[in-house]
């Protein structure tokens, strides 16, 4: 078994990964699956490639044209690769959208999503179900539906989006209704950030949710403030983002006394599913952890 400080070497039969995104250069994904196929003894390579929209039909093309394994795909390609796909499994058609894009011997490109179940999974390791309790979810973006999705399928007794264009948020809720049809009923609800709105909605949630891209540029507010998260004493505060130190969303909640949960698990989880459709097993997911510690605190911030 090779070790993760010294790969085997690189040679003709070594297989392809990547990621693909705009921007990609901050991802913790090849850090985690390079550790992950050095201690599996996985003769293969995962790389992160920067492709912008125009470009990425063209790029998953020639990757499988490579002889590529498969891809993770990232923001802003998440649609576009469930379009790329000629077979889509039931959790990519749901979300909409698709993380993981696979290579298969008949040529056909297959597409999943392993972001909810990933964040189901990273909620698991933590000790938190989602059942029966009330989920008030900030933001309405491409991250928000596959979380909202998981949400609903656990049990969730309610699941509130609040997003700061609510137009957004009565979409989101529209597609979740079209995908759960009856599931999904009196469960839903849109909200505006308006704090009168906020001030209502937030004693009643037991999980609060970042969805947002807030705490990803330095200096971004928080979604929520230290004063709104103690409105809802005694919730599990969740940011779908990984960073090395706490969110700004974090800090705020945990002010708040609030037990706090960042995107960490869910990203480790995403991946080590991943690897299902690749390799037909879960990736070791402690080993994926590691590496995304060691390179958070590598990674400039
Ligand atoms: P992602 O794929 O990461 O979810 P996205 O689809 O661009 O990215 O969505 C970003 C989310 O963050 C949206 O919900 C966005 O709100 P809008 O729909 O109103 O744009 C939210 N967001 C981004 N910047 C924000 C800000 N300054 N205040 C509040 N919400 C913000």
């Amino acid at each position: 078994m090779a070790d993760r400080d010294h790969p085997a070497p690189i040679t003709p039969a070594t297989k392809l990964c990547a990621v693909l995104g705009a921007p990609v250069a901050h991802s913790g994904s090849p850090a985690m699956h390079n550790a992950a196929f050095a201690a599996e003894g996985i003769d293969a390579r995962y790389f992160a490639f920067h492709v912008e929209p125009e470009a990425f039909e063209t790029a998953v093309r020639g990757l499988q044209a490579l002889g590529a394994i498969g891809v993770n795909v990232t923001v802003p390609h998440k649609a576009a690769a469930l379009a790329v796909a000629d077979v889509a499994g039931k959790r990519a058609q749901e979300a909409g959208a698709a993380n993981v894009l696979t290579f298969a011997a008949d040529g056909r490109i297959l597409a999943d999503n392993t972001d909810g179940i990933g964040f189901i999974r990273s909620l698991d390791e933590a000790g938190i179900a989602l059942r029966g309790r009330r989920v008030l979810m900030v933001g309405a973006g491409g991250a928000a539906r596959a979380v909202a999705l998981a949400c609903l399928e656990e049990d969730a007794a309610a699941l509130w989006v609040a997003n700061r264009t609510p137009g957004k948020a009565e979409a989101l809720i529209a597609q979740l209704t079209a995908v759960l049809g009856d599931a999904a009923a009196g469960r839903l609800r849109a909200l505006s950030l308006d704090p009168g709105e906020m001030t209502e909605a937030l004693p009643q949630a037991d999980v609060l949710i970042n969805a947002t891209s807030l705490g990803l540029k330095p200096g971004d507010p928080s979604p929520l403030s230290v004063e709104q998260c103690r409105l809802a004493q005694d919730a599990v505060a969740i940011d779908l983002i990984y960073a090395r130190e706490p969110t700004v969303f974090l800090k705020a909640a945990a002010a708040a006394g609030l037990t706090t949960i960042d995107g960490s698990g869910m990203l480790v989880w995403q991946a080590a599913l991943s690897w299902q459709n690749w390799f037909n097993r879960t990736g070791p997911v402690a080993v994926m952890r590691a590496a995304l510690r060691n390179w958070l605190e590598r990674e400039p911030s």
